[in-house]
């Protein structure tokens, strides 16, 4: 229904009225703005989204460049096509920068213009840029992206088609730093129902708090002295499609209550504005942190996190799936390759068996910056273990899980000294440094342990119980 919709900007009332009757006669849905004031009026609040916008270069209150660069600003992408004054040079590199789709002199020729419009809509480059787009994001953020062969990443596939199948209005993504949290967003937007519609990101950690509010609900022109225009906020940008909302955690609890009234009324208003604004968002909200414990802390609202966990994903760190970690590897191998012109094939065992130990408390992001230096770095098609920067010294951060076992190579490549320094040195880590604990852990004297940690010159830590 809006797919017809033409905006005509045009002082000149005998060119405005022609080109009105025009477009009209040829089915459009036409609105027709005097000055770039009225132009803002209609384009700014939600009343019009036009495909095509036609538009003088010299208003009387303005120029249309810098419209149109207030308009991409406040990301509308109608299509834009201007009409310049007979012998004027047009500012055609600037136009071309912001987008605009073509130039026309007056007087008009209106076959030439309804062929570029038609060039602009139904079979046009408009539409296809962006169905292209939205094909190209939903083949790349499928649900068979989130790789991994293990239980539970088998079961977050699962998980993520059944979601994309049904309309939640709120959902809240769990899971360390690095877990996939925001891929998981992602494929569900692009793979549900509002995949045409548009995905918001916002990250509450990034917005400093004063700004926060008119960041998501916009604000009416002179609401706060810096507020020279009216603005749409993220929710109003996310109307029909989805709002993501990162490190939720972080939000301030006044904005959290907000925020419910939204989620619950589907309506907002306006920082400074009276209007109650109908929309329709899907929200998706991430968080790293333990929101129990932050709503002990009076730092979360429990009723926010209530309204947002009665659908949740909770992705586990990858320690405690390291059957995903052949995939995921294989699978980084193969796309920065792919970025870097390389032809990485194979993967020595001494790598495989670093990156199977290590305990990655990056998760899946310093799995992916890892093998990305070691592809980069490596010039044969052998994967270079040195460049993954796991040695087993490096490797022995404290793990949650397994602490009992540790894993070896007996190819050649560590000495027997060598092995006994990464024994102690892992087996410390593992018992947060405390001497008694770790000697205990290695069937020895905490004398014995501690002359050897001389001997390697290994780090004690701090916590030493004694
Ligand atoms: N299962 C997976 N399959 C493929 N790629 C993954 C998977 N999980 C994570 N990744 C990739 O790892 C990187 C980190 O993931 P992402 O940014 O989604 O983590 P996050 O949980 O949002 O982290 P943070 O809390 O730090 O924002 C991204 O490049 C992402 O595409
Ligand atoms: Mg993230």
């Amino acid at each position: 229904m809006m797919a017809d919709s033409l905006l005509i900007i045009e002082d000149e009332a005998l060119l405005g009225a022609e080109l009105q009757r025009h477009f009209r006669r040829d089915g459009w849905e036409v609105s027709w703005a005097r000055s770039i004031a009225d132009a803002q009026t209609l384009l700014f609040s939600d009343e019009l989204a036009p495909l095509v916008v036609l538009s003088d270069m010299n208003l009387p209150d303005g120029n249309g460049l810098d419209f149109l660069e207030q308009a991409r600003q406040q990301n509308i992408s109608a299509e834009w096509i201007f009409i310049t004054g007979y012998g004027t040079v047009p500012d055609s590199v600037r136009a071309l920068k912001l987008g605009a789709l073509d130039f026309l002199t007056k007087p008009c020729d209106l076959e030439r213009l309804a062929l570029i419009i038609a060039g602009a809509t139904r079979s046009g480059r408009a539409q296809r840029r962006v169905s292209d787009q939205v094909a190209a994001q939903s083949r790349r953020y499928s649900v068979d992206s989130f790789s991994g062969d293990s239980a539970a990443a088998v079961g977050t596939r699962d998980m993520l088609t059944r979601l994309a199948a049904v309309p939640y209005s709120a959902l809240l993504i769990s899971g360390e730093t690095g877990t996939g949290k925001g891929l998981a967003a992602r494929i569900l937007h692009h793979s549900g129902s509002r995949a045409n519609a548009p995905l918001v990101e916002v990250n509450c950690a990034a917005i400093p708090h004063e700004l926060m509010e008119a960041e998501l609900f916009g604000h009416e022109a002179g609401a706060f002295t810096s507020a020279k225009a009216r603005r749409r906020g993220l929710l109003e940008q996310a109307d029909g499609g989805t709002l993501f909302l990162d490190e939720l955690g972080e939000l301030a609890l006044d904005l959290q209550a907000k925020l419910l009234t939204a989620i619950e009324d589907k309506v907002i208003r306006r920082v400074g504005g009276e209007r109650e604004i109908r929309l329709d968002v899907q929200i998706i909200a991430a968080t790293n942190q333990d929101l129990h414990s932050a709503i002990t802390e009076r730092r979360f609202r429990e009723d926010l996190y209530h309204r947002l966990a009665v659908f949740q994903l909770a992705l586990p760190p990858l320690r405690q799936r390291r059957a995903d970690i052949r995939a995921l590897s294989q699978r980084f191998v193969t796309e920065f390759n792919h970025k870097a012109g390389k032809k990485i094939s194979r993967i020595p065992d001494l790598a495989w068996q670093l990156l199977e130990q290590h305990s990655w408390p990056g998760n899946v992001r310093e799995l992916r910056n890892a093998i990305e230096r070691a592809v980069l770095l490596s010039s044969g098609t052998a994967l270079e273990t040195d460049w993954l920067q796991l040695a087993p010294q490096r490797a022995s951060l404290p793990v949650a899980d397994n602490t009992d076992q540790l894993c070896l190579t007996l190819d050649g490549s560590m000495a027997l000294d060598d092995m006994d320094k990464y024994i102690i040195q892992s087996a410390l880590a593992r018992h947060a440094y405390n001497v008694t604990a770790t000697a205990r852990a290695l069937g020895t004297t905490r004398e014995t342990l501690r002359y050897r940690v001389e001997k390697y010159g290994l780090k004690s830590g701090s916590r030493d119980a004694d």
